[in-house]
C-alpha cells in the first residue's frame, strides 16, 4: 500500500539496520532484536531526525530562516534540530530548561554540539517551560520584528506531521521482520515516536503490539498525549484507520528518580548491555526503557510474546555528562 506521506527532506541515514541481540535473547528466553535508530546519523543520531525530515520540509516550504524549539538542557531533540537546521542553511533558537538560568550547565554533551553549530541558546526555568507555548509565541514575534522568519517545532518534534517519521520506521521494520506477531518496545518522552509507531502499524495492517515505557510523567499522561497525536494525525491527513485510546499500551514504573535522573540499577543495565552486546544505550531514554523491558521479562518471559523488537532511539551524547556517575560502577 502506498501511504500518503507529506513532503520530506531526506536527512536521516535510513533504513537503519535491524539486528539480533543473540546473547540477551538467550538470557531472557525470547527472540530479542534491536532497531538501530541510533545509526540514523553520527551527530544526527537517534529518533528525532526522522521527525525532522518532515518538519523541516514544512519549515522550508513556508520560507523559514530560523527554527525555534525546546527541551531539557541535554535535549537530543534540540541538538538534532540545531544540526539538521544548519545542514539546510537555517538558524536555530533553542529554549533549554534548567533549574537556574543564572547558573547554566557546562558546555558538555549535546550542549557542546548545539553551541558548535551556532544555535542561539536561551535558558528557561521549569515554570517558564511549562508555559512554553506562550514563550514560543513571544520569541517568534521577537524574530519577526527583526524581519526573520521563524518556524516553531514543538517539544520533541512531536506533532501530527513529525509522527510520519515513525510511520516510515514501521515500513522498514515490516520489510525486515518475518510475517507474524511481534512487539515493538520504545521509550516514551514526548509521545511522537509512539504515535508514529501506532499509526504505522495500523496503516500497514500489521499484527504487532506497540509498547511504550515512559521515562517521565506517568501512564495516564502518555495515553492522553499519544492519543491526541494519533487523533490529530488521523484528522489532519484524513487517515482511514480505526483508533481508540484504550488500545495504547504504556508500562509505567521505570521513571525512577525522575526525568534525566539515574539510579545505579539503570546505569548498571547500560553497562551490562554494552558488555554483552556492544550496544550503547543512553541514560535518559533507552537505558531506562531497556531496563524496564529486562525487568518485565525477568518477571514473565512471555509478557511480550516470542519476538520483541527494542527500538534504539539514540541519545549517546547524554552519556558523557553522566561520566562521573557511571565510572564508579564499572
Ligand atoms: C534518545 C531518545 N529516545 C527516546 C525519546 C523519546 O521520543 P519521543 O519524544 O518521541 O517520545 C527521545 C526524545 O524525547 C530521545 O531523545
Amino acid at each position: 500500500m502506498v501511504l500518503p506521506y507529506p513532503d520530506r527532506i531526506p536527512i536521516a541515514i535510513t533504513p537503519t539496520p535491524l539486528e539480533p541481540l543473540a546473547r540477551l535473547s538467550k538470557r531472557h528466553g525470547v527472540e530479542l532484536l534491536i532497531k538501530r535508530d541510533d545509526l540514523t546519523g553520527a551527530a544526527l543520531t537517534g529518533n528525532k531526525v526522522r521527525k525532522l525530515e518532515f518538519l523541516l520540509a514544512e519549515a522550508q516550504a513556508q520560507g523559514a530562516d530560523t527554527v525555534i524549539t525546546c527541551g531539557g538542557a541535554q535535549s537530543n531533540h534540540c541538538r538534532a534540530t540545531a544540526i539538521a537546521a544548519r545542514r539546510l542553511g537555517l538558524d536555530s533558537l533553542l529554549l533549554l530548561r534548567v533549574p537556574d538560568p543564572e547558573n547554566p550547565p557546562a558546555t558538555d554533551g549535546n550542549i557542546l554540539l548545539d553551541r558548535l553549530v551556532g544555535a542561539e541558546l536561551r535558558w528557561v526555568t521549569p515554570a517558564e517551560y511549562a508555559e512554553r507555548t506562550k514563550v514560543f509565541a513571544r520569541v517568534a514575534e521577537e524574530l519577526r520584528a527583526q524581519s526573520r522568519h521563524p518556524y516553531v517545532i514543538p517539544e520533541g518534534g512531536s506533532n501530527a506531521l513529525g509522527a510520519w517519521g515513525y510511520v516510515r520506521c514501521v515500513e522498514e521494520l515490516a520489510r525486515d521482520l518475518p510475517p507474524g506477531k511481534a512487539t515493538l518496545v520504545y521509550a516514551a518522552g514526548s509521545g511522537g515516536t509512539g504515535a508514529g509507531l501506532v499509526l504505522g502499524v495500523k496503516l500497514c495492517g500489521l499484527d504487532w503490539r506497540v509498547v511504550g515505557i515512559n521515562v517521565c510523567d506517568d501512564r495516564d499522561y502518555f495515553i492522553r498525549v499519544i492519543g491526541e497525536l494519533c487523533e490529530e494525525a488521523i484528522a489532519r491527513f484524513d487517515l482511514r484507520i480505526p483508533f481508540r485510546r484504550e488500545e495504547l499500551e504504556i508500562i509505567d514504573g521505570y521513571v525512577g528518580e525522575g526525568y534525566a535522573k539515574s539510579r545505579p540499577a539503570e546505569l548498571r543495565r547500560i553497562a551490562e548491555v554494552a558488555r554483552t552486546e556492544g550496544i550503547l544505550l543512553d541514560p535518559v531514554y533507552t537505558g531506562k526503557a531497556f531496563h524496564g523491558l529486562a525487568e518485565e521479562l525477568a518477571r514473565d518471559r512471555h509478557r511480550f510474546g516470542e519476538r520483541v523488537v527494542f527500538l534504539h532511539t539514540g541519545g549517546i551524547f547524554g552519556l558523557f555528562p553522566k561520566a562521573q556517575e557511571i565510572a564508579p560502577l564499572l
